[in-house]
């Protein structure tokens, strides 16, 4: 997959041609911008490839999701902040200046501290966010971003007990967690070592929908 994403930031860089951030080879995987929108540096996850397309409602509705759980985040620091939808196939949102967790060499304490009070603090405001690991997450100077909320999900007060909430919260905690342990070579102690295990319902359900996931592929993907 081609990426220049961890260009992204580099300063003295003119913003005015778009930048290809990421290019969507797999299935419903957006191009990724970065470009101007109103003058103010903006990314752009594109989906327009989709247009006149069977998969083309399932695209909408991916833009329709994320725009709408950014549009709820609007104003927290740690996600980016919308700037809208624009033809119905492409979401623009805040540039993000920074390197991804992933592609930094050394992380301090602060930013796995921001990271895991961002996951709480999105958890406490009734969501999951369901794709979290190192690309997904933005260092910007002090500020922790997490983005790619495409696979994000919102569920009424009632619901938020349900065992599958309870367990998207502790994938998402597991998955932040993992960034951590990896990134300090950290070994867990035995709290973190709970919330890493997966339980065994989880492992076949995930398992389950790979099947279905590749099924699905191998008659629609490209
Ligand atoms: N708001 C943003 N600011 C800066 N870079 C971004 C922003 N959104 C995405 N990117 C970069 O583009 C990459 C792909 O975007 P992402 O939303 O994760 O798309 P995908 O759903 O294809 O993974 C990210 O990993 C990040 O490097
Ligand atoms: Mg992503």
């Amino acid at each position: 997959m081609h990426t220049i994403a961890h260009a992204a930031g580099v300063s003295g860089r003119p913003f005015e041609a778009p930048v290809l951030l990421k290019e969507g080879t797999r299935l419903l995987e957006p191009n990724v911008y970065r470009t101007l929108v109103e003058g103010q540096p903006a990314v752009v996850k594109d989906y327009s490839r989709y247009r006149r397309t069977l998969l083309a409602p399932l695209a909408r509705l991916l833009v329709r999701r994320e725009a709408r759980a950014l549009r709820r985040l609007r104003g927290w620091t740690h996600a980016p902040m919308l700037l809208g939808i624009v033809g119905g196939l492409s979401l623009a949102m805040e540039f993000v200046p920074g390197e991804p967790l992933g592609s930094r060499r050394s992380v301090g304490e602060d930013t796995f501290r921001q990271l895991r009070a961002a996951v709480a603090h999105l958890h406490a405001a009734g969501f999951t966010h369901n794709d979290l690991h190192p690309a997904n997450v933005m260092v910007s100077g002090d500020r922790v971003v997490l983005l790619d909320f495409a696979s994000a999900l919102r569920v009424p007060r009632w619901l938020r007990n349900a065992p599958v909430l309870r367990e998207l919260r502790r994938s998402d905690l597991a998955n932040a967690l993992k960034i951590e342990q990896r990134m300090t070579g950290r070994a867990p102690g035995g709290f973190v070592s709970q919330v890493l295990a997966d339980p065994r319902w989880v492992t076949s359900v995930r398992d389950g929908w790979k099947r279905f996931y590749r099924g699905f592929k191998a008659s629609f993907g490209q």
